[in-house]
């Protein structure tokens, strides 16, 4: 049974293949192009087709009220094709887009080079591999068959034909033969072009088709047949020179004819180098190795590099003709703590780590990524830098002007571009495992402590590893204990939600009164009563907002409220983030020392195990397991609600 499905998947493959392969001549493919002229696309209109096609929306057709906020002012394009896998990096993609938008549009773009910059981690390389993705996912495209880089057919019509075929065709042809080709032609269908075979052919990063990789070269080994490709020095003998027959024309930029070619860590290659790509991307020509003149090249040249290499290589001023031809896009790090979170879901998700992940998680270790990376401000503290960039809503305690979050962005000078890399936060998470395999869990509680010790461990400058710890012991620390007295409490307090909304409802009815001057009228009796300060005042002091700032925050609360159900949106204790932090707050107090006595008692009566239990029952179906609900607990014990 095993067998013939197996067989079947091979066989039904390999027909699905042959079905899509194509062999005939060049007269053949002048008739394929006629029907449908974008089959000869140069490689950036390729790349740019790719990426538009799957889609694209603007940022604010997002449901996301946090999105909303953070981008009301821009408008910001986001490509469906980039989406499932990056995050937090919506601008860098659409710089990214714009490049081969213009380049595919055959502007200056498309004699640039598209070079990535950004610290460690960051994603270049992701990125760019994902264009190559994206190519061999496409269909096959058309080539002169046997040409090493497989050349565009329509590059085998001579000259003074050309612009006739331009007209009758309705494109462009662009470049000449390559050696091979043209010695082929001669050679083998004495010049007859119309008969030479075409086929096609995928995309293939392995298969070295379409998509070129060039790493960074051994400096004792500066040799640019890496890029050109080389004479075969065995075949050298058997021809007379100049004989094309003894070309490889495998170099980088050969093999990324029609599609990329990669350069990684651009700078730390040889200037012999560079000028050889900027040539391939100026002026589209290449040299063949030895004496066989220049060769047409239609790729798209993407390399990248960090900061560092970069500063260094601008900082010579012989590089002024190079650095003129880079396009530059910035890969800062994602700096939004929701994003971040979902880039070590994805990097999980892809990976061997099988280990359950207690809630708030990779939360708390994304808001030490995030924190590391953001530069400091006069407004407010970090972390309520961190949650602005998040896109909440945050007051400052006990003031009512909402601080503005394209404000406090625009006094940052190279913010996202330094600070804990994703594959810093990946190892700790490791580590966290490694040191908690027989709970096969890791936890915010084992996480930070796995990220204090490698902030130990690590070449940092003092001052760095300083703050770093402070972020981690300090900053972390208080921050999730907030959190796990919410979570604590939430388990606790049978249906939250609707104790929540009434306390939310209560608030509204009695501080509009308050803010009109009018009465509330009890919702039970009907009776007309004075609006209720001290009740206002218990939940207001929950944010420190005190004495006069009490009416501000009211009418604040009012007007924000009052504007969102006009748009028509449904009004809830969470649609006023300092409202809903000020609400929870102050159901946690009505029940903290409840929480407190039944969580850390040693011994609890019966009445007391029951809730013990049904608030463990809580946090097992919130998604955390045996395990880590033992360790939060304890943690919760001996950290929180101290005596
Ligand atoms: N904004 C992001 N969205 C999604 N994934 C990301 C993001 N930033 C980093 N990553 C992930 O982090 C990991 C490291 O990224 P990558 O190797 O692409 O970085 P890099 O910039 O090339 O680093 P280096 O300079 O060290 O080569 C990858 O798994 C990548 O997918
Ligand atoms: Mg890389």
């Amino acid at each position: 049974m095993d067998q013939v499905s197996f067989e079947q998947l091979i066989r039904d493959d390999r027909a699905a293949r042959e079905s899509k392969r194509w062999r005939g001549t060049l007269l053949e493919y002048l008739e394929l192009v006629r029907q449908d002229p974008s089959l000869t696309k140069l490689a950036h209109g390729r790349l740019y087709d790719m990426i538009l096609r799957h889609g694209v929306a603007d940022i604010l057709q997002s449901d996301d009220p946090r999105v909303k906020r953070l981008y009301k002012d821009e408008s910001l394009r986001v490509y469906d094709f980039f989406r499932d896998e990056f995050f937090g990096i919506e601008k860098t993609i659409s710089q990214i887009v714009r490049y081969f938008h213009s380049a595919a549009l055959k502007g200056e773009e498309s004699r640039q080079v598209l070079y990535l910059m950004g610290p460690v981690g960051s994603g270049k390389s992701s990125l760019v591999e994902k264009l190559q993705r994206g190519l061999e996912a496409l269909e096959p495209i058309y080539v002169i068959e046997g040409c090493p880089m497989f050349e565009e057919p329509l590059h085998l019509l001579p000259r003074h034909l050309r612009k006739e075929f331009e007209k009758m065709l309705g494109v462009n042809i662009e470049g000449d033969l390559c050696p091979v080709c043209r010695y082929r032609l001669k050679s083998e269908f004495n010049t007859k072009y119309e008969e030479f075979p075409i086929v096609t052919r995928t995309f293939s990063k392995r298969n070295r088709a379409g998509i070129g990789v060039v790493p960074p070269v051994d400096p004792n080994n500066q040799d640019t047949s890496v890029l050109i490709g080389s004479e075969d020095i065995s075949k050298l003998d058997l021809y007379s020179e100049g004989d094309p027959r003894v070309l490889d024309l495998n170099g980088a930029l050969n093999v990324g004819n029609r599609g990329v070619c990669e350069f990684i860590e651009v700078f730390k290659n040889e200037t012999e180098y560079l000028h050889a790509m900027i040539t391939a991307t100026q002026e589209k020509v290449i040299p063949a190795p030895g004496r066989h003149g220049m060769v047409y090249v239609d790729t798209c040249i993407v390399a990248h590099s960090n900061e560092a290499e970069w500063q260094k290589f601008k900082a010579d001023h012989t590089n002024e003709a190079i650095l003129d031809r880079i396009v530059v896009v910035k890969v800062p790090y994602n700096l939004r703590l929701s994003e971040e979170v979902k880039i070590y879901e994805k990097i999980i998700r892809h990976s061997d780590f099988h280990a359950h992940v207690a809630p708030h998680t990779l939360e708390v270790a994304s808001m030490f990524a995030i924190l590391s990376r953001l530069e400091p401000s006069a407004k407010c503290d970090l972390m309520t830098k961190l949650k602005l960039y998040n896109g909440a809503e945050v007051v400052e305690k006990g003031k009512t002007k909402k601080l503005d979050v394209h404000e406090l962005r625009d006094d940052t000078k190279r913010e996202g571009m330094s600070g804990i890399s994703t594959r810093f936060v990946m190892k700790a998470l490791d580590n966290a495992l490694s040191d908690n395999i027989e709970g096969n869990c890791i936890n915010p509680i084992n996480v930070r402590e796995a990220l204090i010790s490698m902030v130990k461990e690590t070449e940092l400058p003092d001052d760095t590893r300083k703050l770093y710890l402070e972020f981690l012991q300090d900053v972390l620390h208080k921050e999730y204990l907030e959190l796990l007295e919410k979570e604590i409490t939430k388990a606790f307090v049978y249906s939250y939600q609707e104790q929540a909304e009434s306390l939310f409802q209560n608030y509204l009815d009695h501080a509009e009164a308050f803010v009109n001057r009018t009465k509330v009228k009890d919702r039970n009796t009907r009776e007309e009563l004075q609006p209720d300060e001290g009740f206002l005042k218990s939940i207001e002091e929950q944010i420190a907002i005190i004495g006069s700032a009490a009416d501000g925050f009211r009418q604040e609360v009012i007007a924000y409220l009052w504007a969102s159900s006009r748009r028509g949106e449904r009004v809830s204790y969470r649609s006023y983030e300092p409202l809903k932090e000020a609400i929870e707050k102050r159901l946690m107090t009505s029940v903290r020392d409840i929480s407190r006595i039944i969580t850390k008692a040693r011994t609890r009566d019966e009445e007391q195990t029951d809730k013990y239990d049904a608030m463990v029952e809580n946090l097992l179906s919130g998604g955390y397991c045996r395990s880590c609900v033992d360790v939060v607990l304890k943690y919760a014990a001996n950290n929180l609600w101290k005596d």
